[in-house]
């Protein structure tokens, strides 16, 4: 725990969640935890849909809850999945993560534990933000 994280019982708060996963169409699931700086920690799943274009992933799931219960300020991520590859996440979630700075840490776990560390900052140079059209 040298950054102060308990990685293990973040990574644990979210396997908890992957049979809720919501997945008849990849078949894929994926479970996403966050740690708020206030030490809650909100989780979700991917939701599918007949119609696939509106399928929410994991980690998009995981930071509308946290935002829903008043907590904008994140330290960790992490996402687990059922595939054997560790899963990073996707373009529209990264563009959601690069909205809440400060930016924090993310560890993503493929099935046997492989695992992926990144930094929410490094996921989307130049990224869109308010900065763009604020006046
Ligand atoms: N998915 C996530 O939930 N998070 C990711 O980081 C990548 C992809 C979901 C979306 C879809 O339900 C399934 O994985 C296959 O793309």
């Amino acid at each position: 725990m040298t950054d102060g994280i308990d990685w293990p019982a973040l990574r644990a708060a979210a396997e908890a969640q992957l049979a809720h996963a919501y997945a008849p169409y990849s078949d894929f699931r994926v479970a996403a935890a966050v740690l708020a700086i206030d030490g809650r920690v909100f989780t979700g799943v991917n939701v599918e849909n007949a119609s696939y274009g509106l399928t929410v992933c994991a980690e998009r799931n995981a930071i509308a809850a946290a935002v829903g219960h008043g907590a904008r300020v994140l330290q960790a991520l992490v996402v687990v999945c059922s595939g054997d590859a560790a899963p990073a996440p996707c373009g529209a979630c990264r563009q959601v993560l690069a909205e809440f700075p400060p930016a924090f840490e993310l560890r993503c776990y493929a099935r046997d534990g492989q695992e992926l560390a990144l930094r929410s900052d490094q996921l989307l140079p130049h990224a869109f933000g308010a900065s763009t059209f604020e006046r």
